[in-house]
């Protein structure tokens, strides 16, 4: 805003009255809004608390910075026809307007484009000095806008969730990487953030795990590779139970006594083993811990190398038993479950009118020999979650094939008389990811795929032998290449579409790739090297000697990102930043013959290195953002 205020004479900022969602300090484009409102109330008598939220983005450049449907002002009916008026209006724009020219009018738009000279002498030493916090507003996340002391809103965020001893497949990937992007958001708007880990650690089948490895489990194996192993056991083990089930059925038909062999059978023992688990017996939850704790740690060496960390790896097995007597009770006694053969069910048809009843289903929330289920455990979670944290909003990152198991959930919370809780949960769903598999086969475990899109990386880059022997840790620089290609695909659409794996594709440097991005994070900062100039050199620079469109191209676009920050608030979309980077690094691309830097005069380089720079910040910002870690050179 001072920036503004030193560089542009005329302009009124007292006029800026306090609009709301209006952040001038952080948002330079927030005062062009309150500005242009300000002049469209002179001209138009419209009260310009309608004038500024109507004026919106623009789909490209060409179409201006800024556009106004009259239709959007509430205009008095009987009055002239919308075209007409825009005309009237837009003939009466001030000629000497300090921000804006003269509004172009389009059936009943008028579109507004921003004069190059302020805007580029006031965005860039803005991005120059606000550096990485350029874009993200700390002030949305406060509890009280006017009183910072009142302190941030929570939120939690819970995400990735894998099931120990079973793939970390495609689902927990996507949820990996839309969590991790939802936690920086929220993070970069001020909230205090918690990330859960939600892990599938507690069944019956992780009493079946315990009989595995006292089977035929291996110690060392387990502790060099404790997913590999456990995953094997569990295959193993469950193969060996189908088969004895099928036995026992064959023995069955034959009219054989079996009650001895079911009495002895695989899985009988692992309810008993899983029983004392429950029970909380020392020995069995000993071996049941080391599984989790030795996974844990695996896991974390995986999240690391995403940029991903959890506050709290929570999981199914820490769920309070006696929690979930007591909410049984409650249910009960609100009627809101029911006994159908010995077990509880809720009939949601008799509980919630019309459609939505049915569609809600007949879930079981205890079983007959008075086991909990997934659902039972979640509802005692997220109560649970509320007592310890107070959250302000929590948001669960699952697939939307349990889109039915988290509409139930939701509902339960506010059956029980907690709505207000339950409107602070949000399900963010996603699609499915089709044909994920390795070179070498179908994929189980997220580092496989990760090393194998990482070795396809590698390989490109060897192919260039200069620049490869140039970079000095080549296998970190593919393995972080290999993660942005995979993420940047999946980031790609809108996260509720399926779309297909695809291994060349996303490692490809054509198209809007990882790769790719990362190229043009890498380009931008290659010119500074070679410039050689230092951050306060370039923040010196005479910025009046940007003049050329693509210059004011390219700082028109940087401007945006403090508003693509806060409409990705509202999207919760990867995809929203990601089109808006793309955007970015083509303006980028085909600006560099024409503002070139090397045989450029001093003034004009440091001037041009100026705009790179201030580029190379907001590329940066936004990769972040997504959780990418942007790389200097390759
Ligand atoms: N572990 C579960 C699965 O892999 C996902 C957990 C989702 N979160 C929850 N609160 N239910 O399907």
């Amino acid at each position: 805003m001072d920036q503004l205020q030193q560089q542009v004479e005329g302009l009124n900022l007292n006029a800026i009255a306090e609009f709301p969602n209006c952040f001038p300090d952080v948002n330079p484009l927030d005062v062009y809004r309150a500005h242009l409102s300000n002049v469209l109330t002179e001209i138009t008598g419209v009260d310009k608390n309608i004038i500024y939220p109507a004026l919106s983005w623009t789909q490209s450049l060409d179409k201006g910075d800024l556009v106004l449907a009259a239709p959007a002002l509430r205009l008095p009916k009987g009055g002239p026809k919308p075209d007409q008026i825009v005309q009237e209006w837009a003939a009466k724009f001030p000629e000497n307007d300090p921000l804006f020219e003269k509004p172009h009018v389009h059936s009943y738009f008028m579109s507004f484009f921003f004069r190059g000279a302020p805007l580029v002498s006031s965005i860039l030493p803005t991005i120059l000095q606000k550096g990485h916090k350029f874009g993200t507003n700390p002030s949305l996340g406060l509890k009280d806008p006017k009183d910072p002391s009142k302190g941030q809103k929570k939120i939690i965020v819970e995400f990735s969730s894998p099931n120990i001893a079973k793939p970390f497949h495609a689902g927990h990937l996507r949820s990996t990487i839309i969590g991790g992007f939802l936690g920086n958001l929220y993070e970069g708007a001020g909230w205090d953030v918690t990330r859960i880990n939600y892990l599938g650690d507690w069944g019956k089948q992780y009493g079946l795990l315990a009989l595995a490895f006292e089977k035929f489990g291996d110690e060392k194996a387990l502790e060099q590779d404790p997913i590999n192993h456990l995953f094997q056991l569990y295959v193993r083990i469950n193969t060996e139970m189908t088969e004895e089930k099928e036995q026992i059925a064959k023995r069955k038909e034959a009219g054989e006594d079996v009650t001895e062999a079911e009495a002895n059978s695989l899985d009988e023992q692992a309810r008993r083993y899983f029983k004392k688990m429950t029970d909380r017996d020392e020995k069995a939850l000993a071996m049941w811990k080391k599984f989790r704790d030795l996974s844990i740690v695996r896991y974390k060496q995986t999240y690391a190398r995403l940029n991903i960390h959890f506050d709290e790896y929570s999981g199914e097995s820490q769920v309070s038993e006696s929690d979930m007597a007591h909410i049984g009770h409650q249910l009960e006694e609100k009627k809101i479950s029911k006994e159908d053969n010995g077990a509880q069910l809720i009939d949601f048809s008799e509980l919630v009118p019309g459609k939505e009843g049915k569609r809600l289903e007949k879930p079981l929330v205890r079983k007959r020999d008075g086991t909990a289920l997934y659902l039972t455990r979640d509802i005692s979670e997220l109560l649970a979650r509320h007592a310890k944290y107070n959250f302000d909003k929590m948001i669960y990152v699952v697939a939307s094939a349990q889109d039915l198991h988290l509409k139930q959930l939701f509902k339960i919370i506010e059956l029980l008389g907690h709505k207000d809780i339950a409107d602070k949960c949000q399900h963010i769903n996603f699609g499915l990811v089709l044909g994920m598999s390795t070179r070498k086969g179908t994929v189980k475990f997220l580092d496989d795929i990760l090393r194998d899109v990482a070795d396809k990386m590698h390989e490109t880059m060897r192919k260039n032998e200069d620049k490869y022997n140039q970079v000095e840790n080549p296998e970190a620089v593919a393995d972080v290449l290999g993660i942005s290609s995979v993420m940047v695909q999946d980031m790609t659409g809108k996260r509720i579409n399926n779309y297909t794996f695809n291994m060349d594709q996303m490692t490809s440097f054509e198209g809007d790739t990882g790769p790719y991005l990362q190229y043009a994070h890498a380009r931008v900062c290659s010119i500074k090297r070679k410039a050689g100039l230092s951050d306060e050199e370039i923040a010196s620079a005479d910025f009046s000697l940007l003049t050329e469109p693509h210059a004011v191209n390219i700082v028109r676009l940087l401007a945006q990102w403090p508003d693509v920050f806060s409409n990705t608030l509202r999207t919760l979309e990867p995809t929203t930043v990601l089109a808006y980077l793309f955007k970015m690094t083509h303006a980028l691309s085909s600006s560099y013959d024409v503002l070139r830097i090397m045989g450029s005069e001093p003034a004009v380089l440091k001037a041009r290195m100026a705009l790179y720079e201030a580029a190379h910040i907001v590329l940066g910002n936004g990769m972040r953002l997504l959780g990418l870690s942007p790389v200097e050179r390759y």
